[in-house]
């Protein structure tokens, strides 16, 4: 894949239309967050066939064979209040979970924060970073790392993960994916406002099977256990505890 195939393919207005693309980067997220503070259009997207510091949520690195996956960087600009960044990667996990389905008619389902499970295996990552000036959103960097035709996975993953090709058994075209997807991004972008949270919300939570069940939220080596009640319209977890409700802004989910 390279910049002309994906351009070619590409059904946007705007989303994917400023394209980076490369062989081998740090982290699509690190060199997206750089050219976002220097300004380039909402939509621009950086792609890689390999990341040599792939970052994870929560300090951990995400590991990917080169040539084998999706691993890019959208960079948007939506006019949400600061409270509301939470639903940026409700948003993106949405947006990817509807492309795959098209592509592949896998159902995913969502967890929160930001994963994407097929058959409780993790499929795909998000990792959103926002960049604030004098104490306003300017940008979001929405990092994905989509398992497309990886085979073999580290043994000492966290989770167990599988991918696309894994769940079809066939290979994916990777360029087709990422216009799916940008496509999704471009035609759902409505939705991130926070006027428009609760909808957003709303079509997340059908694809999340955590809602009634019990749940362990881990942040900070610090655990809490409750049952998942709803996300509120700021992309908080609700979780009924035996101290009452909690609302939870972040965290690794664990849940029957
Ligand atoms: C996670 O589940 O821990 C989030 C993983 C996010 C990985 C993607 S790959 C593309 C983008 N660039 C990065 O360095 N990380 C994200």
């Amino acid at each position: 894949m390279n910049n002309n195939d994906i351009l070619k393919q590409l059904t946007t207005e705007r989303f994917g239309k400023t394209m980076h693309h490369f062989d081998s980067l740090e982290s699509t997220n690190v060199f997206a967050k750089g050219i976002a503070a220097e300004g380039t259009p909402e939509g621009t997207t950086v792609v890689a066939e390999f990341q040599t510091q792939g970052k994870g949520r929560q300090g951990r690195l995400w590991y990917s064979s080169p040539g084998e996956n999706l691993t890019f960087s959208l960079i948007v600009r939506p006019r949400l209040s600061a409270k509301f960044v939470g639903i940026v990667s409700l948003y993106a996990s949405l947006c990817v979970a509807n492309a795959v389905r098209k592509q592949s008619q896998l159902e995913l389902q969502c967890k929160w924060p930001n994963d994407i499970l097929y058959n409780r295996q993790k499929i795909c990552g998000i990792l959103s970073e926002s960049i604030f000036a004098q104490g306003v959103l300017s940008s979001v960097v929405i990092g994905v790392g989509l398992n497309v035709n990886e085979k073999n996975f580290p043994a000492d993953l966290r989770q167990p993960a599988t991918s696309l090709a894994i769940a079809c058994k066939k290979d994916f075209d990777r360029v087709a994916l990422l216009c799916e997807i940008l496509q999704e991004f471009e035609s759902s972008y409505a939705l991130l406002t926070d006027k428009h949270s609760p909808h957003l919300i709303e079509r997340w939570s059908k694809l999340c099977p955590m809602f009634g069940r019990e749940a362990t939220i881990t942040q900070d080596g610090k655990t809490i256990t409750g049952i998942a009640r709803s996300i509120g319209e700021d992309g908080q977890l609700i979780l009924d505890t035996p101290d009452g409700l909690q609302h939870i802004l972040a965290g690794d989910a664990t849940h029957g």
